[in-house]
């Protein structure tokens, strides 16, 4: 049977540039559900596609702020687990690293990663829905959603919905990652989202290996050059740092 945990290991060790994309699945052990896990509770009967996009929020404009403002308290209540915190721990080691991340909670910064690509954006941001500029303080007692102190406009939470562009600059970034790197990481994404689900190709055709880490190996690539570690992602990837990295 082939090690593939050893042959993982040996190709972060000598990597050059590890690429990494991660997915909902990477944050599911910190108690975030993922995206295509049944919503419970108060929100139990919506539909996250319905209700993240920007038709949405300009016809139930209160609906859609109070349900980023019931995820964004679940969110800022998590702690990163110990995929987050082996993630953080392999950018530090290889000589060149880039993480780029579907996820908008913020725990790759709250574990320690120096630098995150965030593809869909955070939800601990909010902007302007007019201007598409940040807002550093919004008034949390007042009108839902409250009003943006610049221009009056209606704020709204920094990620990216159904039917918007994805943030040029992080993107063109996950691009050149992809192009350049010498490995990349699939970390728990169901690669049903593009563009970030043709990431980890656009590496492989550019010559990289490819590591998938997943739960399950359904929807995952599969070939030359692609390796799959099943398990969930706070086992396996801090396993696999102590495979490369033996004290
Ligand atoms: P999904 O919810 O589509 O997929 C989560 C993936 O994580 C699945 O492949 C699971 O098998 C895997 N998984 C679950 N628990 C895991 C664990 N403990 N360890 C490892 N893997 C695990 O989430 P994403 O792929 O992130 O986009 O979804 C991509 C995008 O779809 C989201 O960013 C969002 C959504 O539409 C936008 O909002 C723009």
């Amino acid at each position: 049977m082939t090690d593939v945990v050893g042959l993982a290991a040996a190709l972060l060790r000598e990597a050059r540039h590890v690429a990494v994309l991660t997915g909902a699945g990477v944050s599911a052990e910190s108690g975030i559900p993922t995206f295509r896990d049944a919503l419970s509770g108060l929100w139990a009967s919506y539909d996250p596609e319905e209700l993240a996009t920007p038709q949405a929020f300009l016809r139930q404009p209160e609906l859609v702020w109070d349900w980023y403002a019931e995820r964004r308290a679940a969110i800022t209540a998590c702690a990163p687990n110990p995929a987050h915190h082996a993630l953080a721990e392999i950018e530090r080691r290889v000589p060149r690293f880039t993480l780029v991340t579907q996820n908008i909670d913020g725990l790759h910064a709250a574990a320690g990663s120096a630098t995150v690509v965030e593809l869909h954006g955070n939800i601990r941001r909010v902007k302007c829905f007019d201007e598409d500029v940040v807002v550093e303080q919004w008034d949390t007692a007042g009108e839902r959603p409250p009003r943006c102190p610049r221009c009056g406009g209606m704020l709204r939470p920094d990620v990216v919905w159904f039917g918007e562009l994805l943030p040029e600059r992080a993107l063109r970034a996950a691009w050149a990652a992809a192009e350049s790197c010498d490995l990349f990481l699939s970390v728990g994404t169901s690669n049903l989202v593009v563009p970030a689900a043709s990431l980890p190709w656009m590496a492989h055709r550019a010559g990289a290996s490819v590591v998938v880490v997943n739960t399950t190996d359904e929807g995952q690539h599969k070939g030359d050059r692609i390796h799959c570690l099943l398990g969930p992602a706070g086992t396996v990837v801090p396993g696999l740092v102590r495979a490369t990295w033996p004290e």
